[in-house]
């Protein structure tokens, strides 16, 4: 008799297995479960009449299969219900199937690869052209005493940079520091000569925001001190950066400028890229854009952290991040590197 069962069972499998309609499957329900006349009613009936000793084993088979026939005829009915033209039940290797569809002709899931911000590499870039310079990368906070911002930098009181529209101010004598400049001084002050260093970061100025300007970007400082260092140091390192960073053929310009921080300064203008030198509003007008400002560090500076004048000299710079980048790969407004829109940052 449990030959009959096993027999039962699979036959019952190959059934449903074929089966390609509910209606076809409500039939085999019918032949297999039906009261009348179904293929396991009609085992039960004759139980019995077997031997004692099988009737109880063979009554527990019996309904084991009616079970398990009756859940294969429940699964393969909910199958029909949620699978759609076109569409494979299809489970997954190991896993027992629940019904669920898989549709073949969905495109694949398509997860688009992360990267950095151009403005990250530049920075990147520039930290890799100054490591190979043996300069040391350092950091400091934005929120800032003034005494960093402004008066270690030999910032006289009256100074125009330190009225109210040209720096944050957070009350107690803290501000969102307006210059990186302020990473010399706390480098200065930690560490002894010889020293060379850049330091990445945000700057925050009360700007009105156009093309060229927004109220946070980023700077790279620059220092190097040490016994005989010379202007033409200054401009050996600066050339190489700006050879290495925007190629060969770049062309820079130096003018005659002041910082109260350095003494001799310089602007240093690289051609503008966007226009090639003809005039545009990202160089207004001019054919060239200020990138860098620089100088040898003033014998003040040095007094205030304690070095001493006679014995050291050195020079510094500063960078504007944002227009290096627009520089390279001609991006017409700063405006694009803060607005988040992936159609424009998934260039780079
Ligand atoms: N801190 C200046 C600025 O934000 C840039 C600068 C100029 C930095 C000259 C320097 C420097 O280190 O020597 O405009």
């Amino acid at each position: 008799m449990q030959e009959k069962l096993s027999e039962i069972q699979n036959q019952a499998k190959d059934d449903l297995a074929n089966a390609d309609s509910p209606e076809e499957v409500e039939k085999i329900k019918t032949r297999y479960l039906g009261r009348k006349g179904g293929v396991i009613n009609e085992i039960i009936k004759v139980i019995p009449g077997l031997p004692p000793e099988q009737r109880s084993s063979t009554g527990k088979s019996a309904n084991i299969l009616k079970n398990e026939i009756g859940k294969w005829i429940e699964e393969k009915k909910e199958g029909f219900n949620t699978s759609s033209e076109g569409s494979v039940t299809l489970p997954s290797p190991g896993v027992k199937s629940t019904g669920g569809v898989f549709d073949v002709s969905l495109p694949g899931e398509h997860k688009p690869y992360g990267r950095k911000h151009p403005l990250t590499q530049t920075i990147d870039e520039i930290k890799e052209i100054f490591r190979k310079l043996c300069f040391d990368i350092e950091y400091g906070p934005e929120v800032e005493h003034e005494y960093y911002n402004f008066d270690a930098l030999n910032i006289p009181a009256d100074h125009p940079s330190r009225e109210d529209f040209d720096t944050f101010y957070l009350g107690n004598k803290r501000l969102l520091r307006s210059q990186t400049s302020t990473v010399q001084i706390r480098v200065m002050e930690k560490k002894k000569p010889p020293i060379r260093m850049i330091a990445p970061g945000k700057v925050f100025r009360p700007d009105t925001v156009d093309a060229r300007h927004a109220s946070m970007f980023h700077q790279i400082e620059g220092l190097m001190v040490d016994e005989g260092v010379s202007f033409s140091d200054l401009k050996y390192v600066l050339t190489l950066f700006a050879q290495s960073y925007f190629g060969q053929d770049i062309k820079m310009r130096f003018r005659p400028s002041f910082f109260p921080f350095t003494e001799p300064s310089a602007e240093i203008d690289i051609s503008c890229s966007i226009c090639n030198g003809k005039g545009c509003s990202v160089c207004s007008q001019s054919g060239w854009v200020e990138v860098l400002g620089a100088g040898m560090v003033d014998p003040n500076v040095f007094e205030t952290v304690g070095y001493d004048p006679e014995k050291y000299t050195g020079f510094a710079f500063g960078m504007g991040v944002e227009r290096l980048t627009m520089l390279k790969y001609g991006i017409d407004n700063i405006r694009l590197f803060f607005e988040n829109d992936l159609r424009f940052l998934s260039q780079f």
